[in-house]
């Protein structure tokens, strides 16, 4: 692999020990994935995770000298000052949030906290390079916005901003964004919890193949729809680049897809029987409710508007939680437009900087929860609380009557 003699002087040290770190491990991956050389990156983002192993990384580049050449923006962990109201947690656990935040202030991350960054707070353009770790962002920067990324790690993606450059391999290189098999798809997706269920569906059949789908009916997705597709496909599945024909911006036509290569014949169907069977697979838990938890990904502002109305002003049972994450910025519009307030009288809480896969959800841990999303299942499950999986408007009515039937 090609290295200028500025990039081999970082690899003997010759800028100290934390580039020296962050560039033996491009260096490496680009070695693996037989890299011809770095490519300079225009935007990264990090999915922090306020977990130790990617707190050590952070500590380690930057006790070492590193500060980022292309400032990333970061993942949500938890918002100690607000969340610590509600919930206990253990001294531990506190400090590693607050060391996780301080490393990353002082690497010179943006601290955005928010993972959805495509939709907002780190939009890159068509074809730009980037390096994006977080399973929902890297799909959502590669097939809604046509930009170019691997799937980082939290790791990798930290050592390419440190760097400014990433090595040039998969899914930078046109030969592997092509697509590489057909689905026909002919189902009704009036929901953004559809294209989640689609997305997870898809995600099965792909493994780590690029899809591409054919609709019957060619659908105008909106980012919260495309954000739901990915989360899903990279979860049941690791997709992270996809072309739906006549809507991503790589594939205008079929053709286009798959990129001059012969065009297969379509792999499977998938109709609203398919669908519904994939949710049915998902969601079978019923019973009493101690949790709905909603914002895996991060809610936009919209969606919480869209709480608001299915609520129709009864309010939460008063046996259950009903917690939103999103976006910091959305949950500041909220605060200003009382649409915060408002919800708060119903039993609604927000919060932003958080993710659903932080210690202090641990109290609900044990009794049945409620989501719209299949990823936040799949991780809060992993924590030990069990969760079914519904469309928002039936995680309304749940929390208002305080159980699933
Ligand atoms: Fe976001 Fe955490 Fe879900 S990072 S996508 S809330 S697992």
């Amino acid at each position: 692999m090609f290295l200028t003699d500025e990039e081999k002087s970082i690899l003997d040290g010759e800028r100290g020990a934390g580039y020296q770190k962050a560039m033996e491990l491009i260096y490496a991956l680009g070695l693996t994935f037989d890299a011809e050389k770095l490519i300079p990156i225009k935007r990264a983002h990090v999915a922090l995770s306020g977990q130790e192993g990617d707190t050590y990384w952070c500590e380690l580049l930057v006790n070492g000298g590193a500060v980022c050449a292309v400032p990333p923006t970061t993942n949500p962990y938890w918002d100690t000052a607000y969340l610590t109201k509600f919930f206990d947690v253990t001294r531990e656990e506190l400090e590693l949030a607050e060391r996780t935040g301080d490393a990353y202030r002082r690497i010179g991350a943006k601290l955005t906290y928010h993972c959805a960054p495509g939709l907002g707070t780190n939009v890159p353009f068509f074809g730009e390079h980037v390096a994006f770790s977080e399973s929902s962002a890297t799909p959502y920067v590669n097939g809604a916005l046509g930009a170019r990324s691997n799937r980082e790690s939290s790791v990798s993606a930290l050592a390419a901003a440190v760097i400014g450059k990433t090595p040039l391999y998969g899914y930078h290189l046109d030969e592997c964004r092509r697509g590489d098999f057909l689905i026909d798809v002919d189902a009704d997706m009036p929901e953004c919890y559809d294209w989640g269920i689609l997305g997870h569906c898809v995600g099965k059949i792909a493994g780590s193949r690029n899809p591409v789908l054919r609709f019957k009916n060619t659908p105008r997705p909106g980012q919260e729809d495309f954000l739901y597709f990915g989360a899903e496909a990279a979860t049941s599945g690791a997709v992270a680049m996809y072309h739906m024909v006549g809507v991503t911006p790589e594939a205008p036509t079929l053709e286009a897809a798959f990129g001059g290569r012969k065009i297969p014949s379509a792999e499977c169907v998938i109709t609203n029987k398919e669908l519904k069977a994939e949710e049915d697979s998902l969601t079978p838990a019923t019973g009493e409710i101690n949790l709905v938890m909603l914002g895996c990904p991060h809610y936009t502002y919209n969606q919480l508007l869209e709480v608001e109305r299915l609520f129709a002003g009864r309010r939460v049972n008063g046996s259950t939680a009903f917690w939103i994450l999103a976006e910091a910025g959305a949950v500041e519009l909220a605060e200003r437009s009382h649409l915060r307030q408002r919800l708060e009288l119903l039993g609604v809480r927000m919060v932003g900087d958080t993710c659903i896969d932080e210690p202090c959800w641990k109290s609900f841990e044990g009794s049945l929860g409620v989501t719209d999303s299949p990823k936040c299942a799949y991780y809060r499950e992993r924590r030990g609380q069990p969760f079914a999986i519904r469309r928002l408007s039936v995680c309304v009515e749940a929390a208002v009557k305080g159980r699933l039937d």
